[in-house]
């Protein structure tokens, strides 16, 4: 079935590319997706590629912009209204279960993609009610950057990396000693992640019960608090930092631990705008009191509009950006991690990424999902509110997480998605 839809794919392809060139004119391709640091460079060559195999085909780049909600804000606008561009959206891991019920991105089954290579966790937020509708392009990963040049060994657990933090601060070596993205955005909601698992927390356990108003939790976002508050070593201009601010300040060499993901490797080791080229390396988020080292799991996947009017075309250009080739040079040039399991295998990879494979495999095994529901934007919404106004101090961690779970299973049970026992 599949090589009879394969061979249906080519065939169109071919008689498509015969019917432009009689016509003289050019097919307009789009394609969205983010263009921070090196990613530009990386995207913009492989479109490049793509469309040299396809002559007759413009493919256009159109940039958004790079804070997770502002993009989803835009691509809800743009796919509620029908419009048929861009044709291949680039998603954050956690929209396609949304994007896919709302009827926005193609089912991708019937162009017969081989996903057995992909990394499951990955794969798993592609699906949406057993049917994929993306394909998993690069992998991100909550990491703890530190800095080699003041600390002799990675911090072993959330108590070590306190007292670390506070004692390099207090001899003057750093101005801040940890610094991650507060903001009131989905970088938090991950921020969060990694400290929930710390501590032996969720969001929603395996049945889908909201659970982020049990102590664990509630430990949890008391310590985050804390760190900005009584211990003093996350400053507090966290809560208005995404990504980008904290891979400024670490730059700098104004901290000595920073939580970002693996993008920020490329750019910190390029000498010319960093001071820490070379001084810092990667570990996992430590544990807790009663949890374990996690990392959260990010990421991007590649989706067809539904209203493309260029199905077959959007796909082959979704097949060849998730090809190895692509993700290796997309590991050399901007540090972000493949979604192939085959890759990790490889001494390819090894000699491609700057960030030690074994280690990022290590990590990959244990990186936290967030919810895999069509209503995760609405959910993270409330969650971010509320974390947002603990760590401010406008409300204790625990009255927070209360409301925030009060919320979301309003929200689950208004959407027929609560789980059984906690149905109101
Ligand atoms: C990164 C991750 C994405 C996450 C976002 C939060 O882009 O890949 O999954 O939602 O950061 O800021």
């Amino acid at each position: 079935m599949r090589s009879v839809l394969r061979l249906f794919a080519v065939v169109a392809l071919a008689w498509w590319s015969a019917a432009c060139g009689e016509r003289g004119g050019a097919t307009r391709l789009t394609f969205s997706g983010s263009a921070l640091g090196p990613e530009a460079t990386v995207v913009r060559r492989q479109l490049a590629r793509f469309a040299e195999r396809y002559p007759g085909v413009d493919v256009e780049l159109r940039v958004t912009p790079d804070a997770a909600d502002q993009r989803h804000q835009l691509y809800v606008q743009w796919l509620n209204a029908r419009a048929p561009e861009p044709d291949v959206l680039q998603l954050d891991v956690i929209w396609t279960a949304e994007f896919a019920g709302a009827g926005w991105i193609l089912p991708l089954e019937p162009f017969g993609l081989d996903a057995d290579d992909f990394i499951p966790a990955a794969l798993a937020a592609s699906r949406w009610r057993g049917t994929l509708y993306a394909v998993p392009w690069f992998v991100d990963l909550g990491l703890l950057y530190w800095r080699t040049d003041l600390l002799d060994a990675p911090p072993r657990s959330l108590s070590d990396l306190g007292d670390a933090a506070r004692r390099v601060q207090s001899a003057g070596r750093t101005r801040f000693g940890l610094v991650w993205q507060g903001a009131r955005y989905e970088g938090l909601v991950t921020v969060f992640v990694e400290h929930l698992s710390a501590f032996g927390g969720g969001i929603l356990d395996a049945a889908g019960r909201v659970i982020v108003d049990e102590p664990p939790a509630v430990r949890a976002l008391t310590f985050m608090r804390d760190a900005i508050g009584r211990d003093g070593f996350v400053p507090s201009s966290v809560l208005t930092w995404r990504e980008e601010q904290a891979r400024f300040v670490f730059q700098n060499g104004d901290a000595a631990f920073m939580r970002n993901w693996p993008y920020a490797w490329a750019l910190l080791q390029d000498r010319s705008r960093s001071r820490v080229a070379n001084r810092f390396a990667v570990a996992p988020f430590p544990a807790g009191e009663g949890g374990r080292p996690a990392a959260a799991l990010g990421g991007a996947q590649l989706a067809v509009n539904a209203w493309s009017a260029n199905p077959t075309l959007a796909w082959e250009l979704v097949r060849f950006l998730t090809a190895p080739e692509q993700m290796l040079e997309r590991a050399r040039l901007a540090a972000q991690l493949p979604s192939r399991r085959s890759l990790y295998a490889t001494d390819a990879l090894a000699e491609a990424l700057p960030i030690p494979v074994a280690q990022v495999r290590q990590m990959i095994d244990a990186a936290v999902a967030r919810p895999v529901t069509p209503v995760y934007s609405e959910l993270s919404e409330m969650l971010q509110v509320r974390l947002h106004r603990a760590l401010s101090g406008q409300q204790t961690p625990a009255a927070a997480l209360r409301e925030a779970a009060r919320e979301i299973r309003a929200l689950l049970a208004r959407s027929g998605l609560a789980a059984e026992d906690q149905t109101p």
